[in-house]
């Protein structure tokens, strides 16, 4: 963590007063949602590229929305201030920008109402979260947390204890990463990851209801897959053994990128290496994301060009 600058509450100040209380509600009951957005260094065009900034924040504000969080700002102003804190800080490398909507207020109780909301963006300099050269997986012990306890559609910030034991658990384990299952026992995803199968040359991933985060990087794959490469999705219920016998399997997020899995519960995924599929998706995404390709374009947001609009 150097980044020299940060927002807070309207304003962009020195990193070192982006401090709050003790006695703040988001810290002491978790009362909060964040998104995590990449920004690629280009060396070539000498330009940081934010990915799906738009995405990222309509998922915010309906992280907000269940959480009955309101913020002062409009999409593009939440856009324009992100760019703007990547300007400040001077960063010419890749980030990882946090913002995080919470409630501010310093009171004992757990509620959501009759509470302040605050806002902070962070950016950090970041490479890779998890290993993209092949995962090896291992099924949690720890279930994902369900819709009708702490929705994971939003992204909150209490709920990355259940992640943070799954992720806990597979360390210990000798995994890398973690798959959860739902409480009924079906395949819902990774500890801060989408999950993807190849099954019969279609991609198959856990649906909406299966208590996944609808992550921005899983769209965009199946975007990618359909658009470049005819592959159609079926999102759908998948069954903890579909994970022993699938062609390939990746795991995607925007930490993660796209990480091919070469094993879970210590079995194969097919012969253990990282797949076609997999493959070619991963390239694609890494030229995309560093603004080399002129067709998704409107994917990638420059952080230096033009001035801010709507500050
Ligand atoms: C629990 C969880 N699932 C999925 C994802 C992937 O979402 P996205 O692609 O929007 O980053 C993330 C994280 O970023 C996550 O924390």
């Amino acid at each position: 963590m150097n980044a020299k600058t940060l927002f807070m509450n309207g304003e962009f100040i020195p990193a070192e007063r982006g401090v709050i209380s003790v006695r703040t509600h988001g810290f002491a009951y978790g009362t909060g949602c964040f998104e995590g957005i990449r920004g690629y260094w280009n060396e070539e065009n000498q330009q940081v590229y934010l990915f799906r900034l738009r995405e990222h924040y309509e998922r915010l504000l309906r992280s907000c929305k269940i959480l009955n969080i309101k913020l002062p700002y409009s999409i593009d102003q939440l856009i324009d201030i992100t760019v703007e804190l990547v300007r400040q800080n001077e960063q010419h490398q890749d980030v990882y920008l946090r913002p995080v909507a919470y409630k501010g207020s310093e009171v004992i109780g757990v509620r959501l109402h009759g509470l302040r909301d605050d806002y902070i963006v962070t950016s950090e300099p970041m490479g890779n979260y998890v290993d993209i050269g092949g995962l090896r997986c291992g099924v949690s012990s720890w279930r994902r947390i369900d819709d009708n306890a702490m929705p994971a559609r939003a992204k909150i910030i209490g709920s990355y204890v259940n992640a943070a034991f799954a992720k806990e658990e597979a360390l210990q384990n000798n995994f890398d990463e973690a798959i959860m299952l739902t409480h009924e026992g079906r395949v819902s995803e990774g500890s801060a990851e989408n999950i993807f199968l190849v099954i019969n040359g279609e991609l198959v991933t856990p649906a909406a209801t299966e208590n996944i985060l609808l992550g921005v990087t899983r769209d965009t794959v199946i975007k990618l897959a359909q658009r470049e490469f005819g592959i159609v999705t079926r999102e759908r219920p998948v069954n903890r053994t579909e994970l022993y016998t699938a062609d390939e399997i990746f795991l995607c997020g925007t930490g993660a990128q796209i990480a091919p899995v070469i094993s879970v519960d210590n079995r194969p995924v097919n012969d253990g290496n990282v797949g076609p599929i997999s493959s070619k998706l991963q390239e694609l995404y890494f030229d995309i994301v560093r603004g080399r390709k002129p067709e998704y374009a409107e994917w990638c947001t420059p952080v230096y060009a033009g001035v801010p609009q709507h500050l």
